[in-house]
């Protein structure tokens, strides 16, 4: 069975290193997964004016989410927060009300900074904003990944053979977690909670 994972890097940066790390990811990830991104860099931002006649772009974002089995994000840590543009994108995908398009997704949370902390507040953030939105999450292992040039090569290439392991867990995990998410909601386990 071949997974669908959409999935976002919560940067804007050309030359960001949440977008390396997600090449990295996709990599390292078992075979039976297939990666496509959902782009958030053309977003208008959210109004609820638009809820009346979402326009393509808002519809666009919600479709990618919907046909994919599993989300996976990876973000920055911007002032302690989640980075605007992310934000946006989730309360877009969130609306109209009683269309939350995140509801039962298995989500899967990543982040990396040059800082100690890697994300770690962020990720809180993130946390109770997918939980909210009734998305069941990875909760272990966590990935606050201390980001240094040394451990990556531009296409995502993993040259620190301690963190292609570590990511490696990671993904396996994650697939077996977007697995058990499917078929407990296949199985009627997972309700609608209506948000
Ligand atoms: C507006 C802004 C706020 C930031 N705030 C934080 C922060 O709270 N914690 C942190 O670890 N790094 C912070 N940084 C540094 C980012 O971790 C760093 O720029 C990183 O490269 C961003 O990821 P990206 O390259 O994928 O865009 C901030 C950077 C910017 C531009």
């Amino acid at each position: 069975m071949t997974y669908n994972i959409g999935y976002f890097v919560g940067s804007l940066s050309s030359k960001s290193i949440n977008r390396t790390v997600a090449k990295a990811l996709i990599g390292l990830a078992p075979h039976n997964l297939s990666f496509k991104e959902i782009p958030i860099k053309d977003l208008p931002l959210y109004s609820p004016d638009f809820d009346e006649d979402y326009p393509a772009e808002g519809t666009a974002l919600k479709q990618a989410i919907e046909s994919s089995d599993g989300l996976l994000f990876i973000a920055p840590e911007y002032n302690r927060s989640i980075p605007g543009a992310l934000k946006n994108a989730i309360d877009w995908g969130s609306r109209p009300w009683g269309t939350n398009s995140f509801a039962r997704k298995p989500t899967g949370l990543l982040g990396a900074s040059p800082g100690a902390i890697g994300t770690a507040v962020m990720q809180s953030n993130m946390r109770s904003v997918l939980s909210f939105l009734d998305a069941p999450q990875l909760n272990s292992p966590e990935v606050y990944l201390q980001y240094r040039e040394e451990d990556f090569g531009p296409e995502g290439e993993i040259l620190n053979p301690d963190t292609k392991k570590f990511l490696g867990h990671y993904m396996e995990e994650y697939t077996a977690f977007v697995e058990r998410v499917l078929d407990a909601s296949a199985a009627g386990h997972i309700g609608d909670a209506g948000v």
